[in-house]
């Protein structure tokens, strides 16, 4: 068997002990280095997982030779500056969500990995929930037809504490959004790789309830490049959380599922079909034994595969960023009252009026 990938983690906060989790237990990747800004987040990590080196910056971290593989947990605004540096010093890089949240940074990612013959991955775990990998089986086989309708509601609950425990979240610079460019893009990714690109949103977008510069409930309604519509709906001011809804309506049925399974599968040439079995979601957080099934450690095992065949990761940089280009349409509408063209959005941080009411 092949030497272990040598991985190195950046940001030693809320998600980093996922990925230090899903690379313990990977026979082929081993944690070698842990970064933070603040030493002493990066210490306790390391003792925890048993990290070796430990760096207060990422430049340091850089210079050694044998860390193949950086993976990115830092704040979102601050993806692309650690993704580039990264990439120049001829690192592979697998970066959590959303890949960035502006289109620059985003563009500047995917040219310099491109550019340095690096892989650039990025984290949308939901696409490896069992119900959402048989659903993409279904439209594959185009057991739906032609695609009619394509909705996400994302409708979760985050306490006002939640906004104050880091001072990024909640801010157009460094968060660049809420409801949606947080918690949001998971779904609509996932919603983008099942429905197909969208070509243009309508939308409403605003901090409702929260004290925050950042939208907690965005309603959009889309266009499809294929024709069909759909609604996507985000907010983290519902109470209680009613977590994610999925519904893809064909000429040929409905598919309806969320975080708990399916909650409809209904074929017209074939009405007696019931959902596919699918085992239930599993979290390495509840129970360790089950970590390959665990989104971050498909991840994982998906960046040392793309090393390996020399492809690029399932979740490629072009494939990460259609999410954020829609989350961009979604509030350039939002703050224009207009059709916004995907891919034609201004930088959030730019025009901060929001549509919709206020607080
Ligand atoms: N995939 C998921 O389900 C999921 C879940 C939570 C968070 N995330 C994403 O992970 C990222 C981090 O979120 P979090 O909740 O862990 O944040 P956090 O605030 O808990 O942790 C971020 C860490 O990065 C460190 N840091 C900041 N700037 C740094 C720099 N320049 N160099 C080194 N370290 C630096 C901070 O000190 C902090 O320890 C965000 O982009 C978020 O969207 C993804």
């Amino acid at each position: 068997m092949a030497d272990p990938i040598s991985f190195a983690l950046v940001g030693a906060g809320v998600i980093a002990p996922q990925h230090a989790r899903a690379i313990a237990a990977h026979p082929q990747a081993k944690l070698t280095a842990i970064v933070d800004k603040d030493l002493d987040k990066a210490r306790k990590m390391a003792d925890e997982f048993h990290i070796p080196r430990v760096f207060g910056s990422m430049e340091e971290m850089l210079k050694e030779d044998d860390i193949q593989v950086v993976n990115i947990t830092v704040p979102s605004g601050l993806h692309g500056s650690l993704s580039v540096a990264a990439s120049q010093a001829g690192k592979h890089v697998l970066v959590e969500k959303p890949l960035e949240i502006t289109s620059e940074k985003m563009t500047a990612m995917i040219d310099m990995s491109r550019k340095h013959g690096v892989k650039l991955g990025c984290i949308y775990q939901r696409r490896f929930m069992p119900t959402a990998v048989a659903v993409k089986e279904a439209l594959r086989s185009n057991r739906l037809g032609k695609l009619v309708l394509g909705d996400v509601y994302q409708k979760y609950y985050r306490s006002p504490e939640y906004y104050k425990s880091a001072g990024w979240r909640g801010t157009w610079a460094v968060d660049g959004g809420g409801a949606l460019m947080n918690q949001g893009v998971h779904g609509i990714d996932l919603m983008l790789w099942l429905a197909g690109d969208v070509e243009s949103v309508f939308a409403y977008s605003a901090p409702l309830l929260r004290d925050i510069e950042v939208e907690d409930t965005a309603v959009a309604v889309v266009k499809y490049k294929n024709g069909a519509f759909g609604v996507i709906q985000g907010t983290t001011s519902v109470y209680p959380n009613q977590g994610a809804r999925y519904e893809l309506h064909g000429e040929n049925g409905t598919i309806v599922f969320d975080d708990e399974g399916f909650r409809q599968w209904k074929l017209l040439d074939r009405p007696d079909e019931v959902a596919p079995e699918v085992e239930r979601r599993v979290s390495s957080k509840i129970d360790p034994s089950q970590m390959d099934k665990d989104g971050h450690y498909i991840l994982v095992d998906d960046m040392i595969r793309a090393i390996a065949e020399d492809r690029d990761p399932v979740v490629s940089g072009e494939e990460a960023r259609k999410a954020v280009d829609v989350i961009l349409a979604i509030y350039e509408s939002g703050r224009t009252g207009r059709e916004v063209i995907v891919g034609q959005a201004q930088a959030s941080e730019a025009a901060p009026g929001i549509s919709g009411g206020g607080r």
